[in-house]
């Protein structure tokens, strides 16, 4: 052991909470040793009381701010989520001389630029490694090992909720709410599990990515974004047959005109390995200048997975209580703004599905739309109709086509005779650019 023993206050008792008390009681020993002395939660932070929880000898306080205040505290651990309380907190242990670990993307990317530039200048280090892709060691990757490379492109599958439905749902023909239902359950989903939903989470990761992968300011207006929540089992099921995958992703790549920044769902050939990337399973490529690509796969949620980077914070920490973190690899005042891309400018291949009557001309009306918009169709299936129904749903690949001239497409296509005013637009990604 080196020097004396660090003294952690932990703000928020949910499911990361107690995992990360959980980790620091149970592998005490091995932690001491490879941080070079002891590390003890001294101190909890509970909102909320819980009979059933147990927080040994440490102090418990209802009042988090309680703990930013201890003079006894070394780190404050905030792990309560938000961007209320949260944020006090932690310019308040900042202003206290306190290191800071958190799990909490939406604040990160939301006032990570300001937080950080308050660590640096108190000379104290703010970390973050569990805010994104959980269990994961993404951010400690592009930071540190990937620190001689040029990043050109960061993308991945970056919510773990999200993967769980989509692939309970594709493999099991389970039903949505049921699925959301048992990852809330299993402590993969936030408390408000919209975010996991509405792709908020992934747009949140996606911004510390980029920030990092790009040295970017952290941008929160910056991703395009969309949920899962309007994919229907029919396009799984179509996608399945046509030999894709649907999985829900955070794209972020540089281009010579700018940051290209989106999360949607999209369609991925089953032969990539991004496809068979199942369940609460987040997977991350990095392409990098020097060393190429690198692909990192590994739980994205859930308590012990996420605990797992917030003890790897505590522990780099405690080797090094007076380095800088440089939290995003680089100062803050060194990050460089770049424009983002639009997303209506962002050509890809596309699914389009949608449903018209079964008659004569249809058929030739869409196709000649999408020929006038310069669209080539690389496949077109009309499924069966469903059993007294004369409607019947169509499906088809495009090749490539800018977001914004193939949704002009598609509103001609829905404001023909016969056609439904529904249908699906979902990008297809190749990874073979
Ligand atoms: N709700 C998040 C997810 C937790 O499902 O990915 C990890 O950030």
């Amino acid at each position: 052991m080196s020097t004396g023993m660090m003294k952690i206050g932990v703000c928020g008792v949910g499911t990361v909470g107690m995992a990360t008390l959980n980790i620091l009681r149970g592998q005490a020993d091995s932690i001491a040793s490879r941080a070079g002395r002891s590390l003890s939660v001294t101190h909890v932070g509970a909102r909320t009381q819980y009979s059933e929880h147990d927080y040994g000898a440490a102090r418990v306080s209802q009042d988090v701010m309680d703990v930013a205040r201890d003079p006894e505290v070394d780190i404050l651990v905030e792990l309560i989520g938000g961007t209320g309380v949260a944020f006090d907190l932690i310019k308040l242990a900042i202003a206290e001389g306190k290191h800071v670990v958190t799990a909490n993307k939406a604040l990160i990317a939301e006032h990570g630029n300001e937080l950080i530039a308050l660590a640096e200048s108190a000379g104290v280090q703010i970390r973050f490694e569990a805010s994104v892709a959980g269990g994961i060691p993404i951010i400690k990757t592009l930071r540190e090992a990937m620190a001689a490379n040029q990043v050109s492109e960061v993308a991945g599958i970056i919510n773990g909720t999200g993967n769980f439905i989509l692939t309970e749902m594709s493999t099991k023909g389970r039903e949505f709410e049921d699925v959301l239902a048992e990852a809330q359950a299993l402590g993969y989903a936030e408390v408000d599990p919209t975010f996991d939903i509405d792709g908020t989470d992934a747009a949140h990761k996606l911004v510390i990515l980029a920030s990092l992968a790009f040295g970017i300011p952290l941008s929160i207006d910056a991703p395009f974004k969309q949920g899962i929540n309007a994919i229907t089992p029919a396009d799984l099921e179509y996608a399945a047959t046509m030999g894709y995958r649907v999985k829900h992703l955070g794209i972020a790549r540089q281009r010579a005109e700018g940051i290209e920044m989106r999360v949607h769902p999209t369609l991925i050939p089953e032969s990539k390995q991004l496809a068979s990337v199942d369940g609460v399973l987040n997977a991350v490529m990095i392409a990098g200048s020097e060393v190429g690509e690198l692909v990192l796969i590994g739980p994205g949620a859930g308590g012990a997975a996420t605990a797992s980077s917030v003890c790897a914070d505590l522990i780099d920490i405690a080797r090094q209580p007076r380095s800088s973190s440089l939290a995003l690899g680089t100062p803050v005042a060194s990050l460089v703004a770049q424009p983002t891309i639009p997303n209506g400018e962002i050509a890809s291949e596309w699914y389009v599905r949608l449903t018209a009557a079964d008659q004569p001309g249809v058929m030739s009306d869409i196709t000649h739309i999408l020929a006038a918009h310069d669209i080539s169709i690389e496949s077109l299936v009309q499924q069966p109709p469903a059993a007294g129904e004369d409607q019947v749903p169509i499906v088809l690949l495009t090749h490539l086509a800018r977001e914004a001239v193939m949704n002009e497409a598609l509103q001609e296509i829905m404001d023909l005779e016969g056609v439904q005013p529904d249908s699906a637009l979902i990008r297809v990604e190749g990874f073979d650019h």
